[in-house]
């Protein structure tokens, strides 16, 4: 049979080509899309970004768990008012062990994306318990409850376990120590070897919330605040990425 006849086949048999044409369209989509299926195809891999540590994801959980992406975002776009105001605009690698990300699409508040570093702990521990105390004008919650709350690592390990099959890179060593990483990051003074050796040695060990008597979920919350856009070392990042040139050429 000729080209022409098949096709002639496809055109009087409506099935046929309906048949035909989900198949075309099958395996088209599988061609795009499976690729993407494989986070390290489509991120490119970029120096200092690791998988939180314990405490800082029972941070993350209470994130998600508040709604602060209500009112946050987590992403600079590489626009220059933006990177004028908040930092070096975002990677994506900076949010590749997000699960879910927290790009947001919404900002009654600042972007968070490069928070860590900006404040000291007192002014969090201030400004979530009483926003107000610290920016008379601000419309942010009060979270005074957090410092009430004791931080739920119960389960912490199995929560490293499952992002794991997500594709972060926890390995047997950091999910069996998990609650003890936890514990040790948010103490003083604390045996801290062992968490710096499984997470690297620019970790924050101490007592986010100064509070020694127990890990609480404002200590959690701080040390997530605090590692927020600090894993990538922006001095020997390459910038010239940068938008100038279309700015410039605007008249
Ligand atoms: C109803 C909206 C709203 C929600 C929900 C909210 N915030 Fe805010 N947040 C704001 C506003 C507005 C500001 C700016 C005024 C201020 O600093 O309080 C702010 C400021 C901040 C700042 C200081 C940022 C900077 O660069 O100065 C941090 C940190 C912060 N919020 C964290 C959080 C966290 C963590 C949560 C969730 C527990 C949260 N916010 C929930 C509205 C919100």
């Amino acid at each position: 049979m000729s080209i022409l006849g098949r096709h002639k086949f496809f055109e009087r048999n409506s099935i046929y080509m309906l048949i035909g044409i989900i198949v075309t369209v099958l395996i088209g989509g599988i061609v795009e899309i499976v690729p993407l299926f494989r986070m390290e195809t489509v991120i490119e891999p970029v120096k200092g970004v690791r998988p939180y540590t314990p405490l800082e994801l029972a941070g993350f959980n209470i994130y998600v768990r508040e709604g602060c992406y209500n009112c946050h975002s987590q992403q600079i776009r590489p626009l220059r008012d933006e990177v004028a105001r908040y930092g070096h605009y975002s990677l994506a690698a900076e949010s590749m062990y997000d699960h879910p990300f927290q790009w947001g699409s919404k900002r009654t508040g600042p972007d968070l994306s490069r928070v860590g570093g900006k404040y000291s702990d007192a002014w969090h521990v201030a400004h979530m318990s009483d926003p107000r105390s610290v920016v008379p004008e601000s419309i942010m919650p009060t979270y005074s409850f957090l410092n009430r709350q004791a931080a739920d690592l119960r389960r912490i390990d199995k929560h490293l376990k499952a992002l794991r099959l997500a594709g972060v890179p926890y390995s047997d060593e950091q999910i069996k120590e998990a609650y003890n990483d936890a514990v040790t990051q948010a103490t003083d003074g604390a045996d801290a070897a062992g968490l710096l050796a499984r997470y690297g040695d620019k970790i924050n060990v101490r007592n986010f919330d100064g509070n020694p008597k127990m890990v609480s979920e404002m200590d959690a919350l701080i040390a997530y605040m605090q590692v927020l856009g600090t894993m990538v070392d922006f001095t020997s990042y390459d910038q010239t990425a940068l938008p100038t040139k279309t700015a410039e050429a605007q008249p």
